[in-house]
């Protein structure tokens, strides 16, 4: 059987390149990838980017067409924010798992408090109520105690909060270095192999063992 798709949603928060190297290793990886962008995540996405997506579905799928291989837009669905039609928007027909990033605090605070307002609160709380994985990455600094009370009722409701927080131990020497180390940590969450980066102790020189 199929393996079940992956849901992405990509909010309005800064670190748009995260999104777009997940969705990109993603497909890359043979997953199918279901692709909710807000506006303010457009707005970002232009800033950031220069990758201007026009509002709708379709104008998303077809200016991500441009970035992607024949297989991998096979690959991609994009729902608009207000279809609630989408597969994602329904217990019956859950995503393997769900992955917001970047995550506002906005959006945040809405999976917090249930609302589902729109396809990417929605299918998070689907997420949630049918214990599928939950992977929100929060880019903020600093965290107010709203943002860390929030932060703490969706772990506790079962999400895993994945803070866009590199690490600098693996002594990146580029900024698509920076993004792997966030990313690789995103699909370890979802149980994908990658070769991202190097595996803690992996390295290991079994000389130094003895001292
Ligand atoms: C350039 C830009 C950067 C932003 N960066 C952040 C951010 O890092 N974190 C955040 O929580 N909100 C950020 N915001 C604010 C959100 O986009 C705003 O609160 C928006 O309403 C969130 O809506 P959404 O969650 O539906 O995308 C940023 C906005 C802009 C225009």
């Amino acid at each position: 059987m199929a393996e079940r798709p992956i849901a992405l949603a990509m909010t309005g928060a800064s670190g748009a390149c995260y999104a777009l190297r997940l969705l990109q290793v993603l497909l890359d990886a043979g997953r199918a990838v279901q692709l909710v962008v807000s506006a303010p995540a457009r707005m970002v996405l232009a800033m950031e980017e220069d990758l201007k997506l026009p509002a709708g579905a379709t104008g998303i799928r077809t200016a991500l067409a441009a970035h992607l291989d024949d297989a991998a837009i096979r690959r991609l669905s994009v729902y608009a924010i207000e279809d609630w039609m989408a597969p994602i928007a329904s217990g019956s027909n859950p995503p393997a798992a769900m992955v917001v990033c970047p995550c506002t605090s906005g959006t945040l605070a809405g999976i917090a408090a249930g609302h589902s307002r729109n396809l990417i609160e929605r299918a998070a709380d689907v997420a949630l109520k049918e214990r599928r994985p939950l992977i929100l990455v929060p880019r903020e600094t600093s965290v107010s105690v709203i943002h860390l009370e929030n932060m703490l009722r969706v772990a506790r409701a079962g999400a895993v909060i994945l803070p866009a927080n590199p690490g600098f131990y693996h002594r990146p020497a580029s900024l698509s270095d920076v993004v792997d180390f966030v990313v690789a940590r995103i699909l370890d969450q979802l149980g994908i192999d990658h070769e991202l980066l190097p595996r803690w102790g992996a390295q290991r020189d079994p000389a130094q063992d003895d001292d």
